[in-house]
């Protein structure tokens, strides 16, 4: 559990600071009944990313992907924001110069209403064209196996970055801006294991802004933090932009 002077620390920052950048990973939805990729029921235990979440395996299987995002898209469709989404949320409200990185795809975050946001690795609500490359919002469940676009008839994928892609640079962009323009940094419920996000504490670090990191277990950047928070993003995010 995070000591009450390492939460005192991070509070009387994040109160002084006027810029302010999160980022977070699957451990915040975790409370939301998510499942996590790399934890115990983690989705990396029962599945293999090769089969699932790659461009190569897309080509080779594209039915077999639609069946595992429709039934994450089944499964996240039941889930609701938590207070650690909800008070991230106020806190863009209150702060003037703030941005939310997530690696998240479920959206929870847009649903407890933060608007600065990157979503680095996509979002599941997203459909692309794997012909034209139109993006849309799309809510169906389940979405037809083989979808195909109405506009030129090329098959549609998750709008989702899968292992081997790039992020998009627009993101790149405004990740880089937010990270190395903060002056407090919240690294909340990642593993800390996939880049590029996993060396952005290291560069807000860097560039001279206090770090802490908010997660039950320790990870690779716990020893590179000012602060590690041990416990779950629902009981300490609130708590930390409390008054003081
Ligand atoms: P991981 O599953 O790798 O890590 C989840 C982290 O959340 C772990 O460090 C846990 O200790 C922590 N955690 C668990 N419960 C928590 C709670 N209640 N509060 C706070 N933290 C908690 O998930 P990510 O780091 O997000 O990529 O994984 C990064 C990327 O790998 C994902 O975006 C995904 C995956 O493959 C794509 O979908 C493209």
């Amino acid at each position: 559990m995070a000591s009450g002077s390492n939460l005192g620390i991070v509070k009387q920052r994040l109160a002084a600071a006027r810029r302010i950048t999160v980022l977070t990973g699957a451990g915040i939805s975790a409370d939301s009944g998510v499942p996590t990729f790399r934890g115990a029921d983690g989705l990396w235990r029962n599945y293999r990313v090769e089969d699932l979440a790659t461009p190569e395996a897309f080509q080779r299987d594209p039915r077999l992907v639609w069946e595992w995002y429709n039934w994450r898209r089944e499964l996240i469709a039941t889930k609701q924001p938590n207070e650690a989404h909800k008070a991230i949320a106020k806190l863009e409200r209150r702060c003037p110069d703030f941005w939310l990185i997530t690696q998240n795809v479920d959206g929870l975050h847009r649903d407890a209403g933060s608007q600065k946001v990157s979503e680095i690795h996509g979002n599941i609500w997203k459909i692309r064209c794997t012909g034209c490359g139109v993006v849309e919002d799309n809510r169906d469940v389940p979405v037809p196996l083989l979808p195909s676009c109405p506009r030129c008839e090329a098959l549609l994928r998750p709008h989702i970055v899968w292992f081997g892609e790039s992020l998009c640079t627009v993101d790149l962009d405004s990740c880089s801006r937010a990270l190395q323009h903060c002056d407090v940094l919240l690294v909340i419920g990642t593993s800390g294991v996939v880049y590029p996000a996993a060396g952005f504490a290291s560069v807000a670090k860097e560039a001279g802004a206090f770090v802490a990191e908010i997660n039950p277990d320790s990870t690779p950047q716990s020893s590179l933090v000012d602060v590690s928070l041990q416990g779950r993003a629902k009981d300490l995010v609130p708590l930390l932009f409390d008054p003081i």
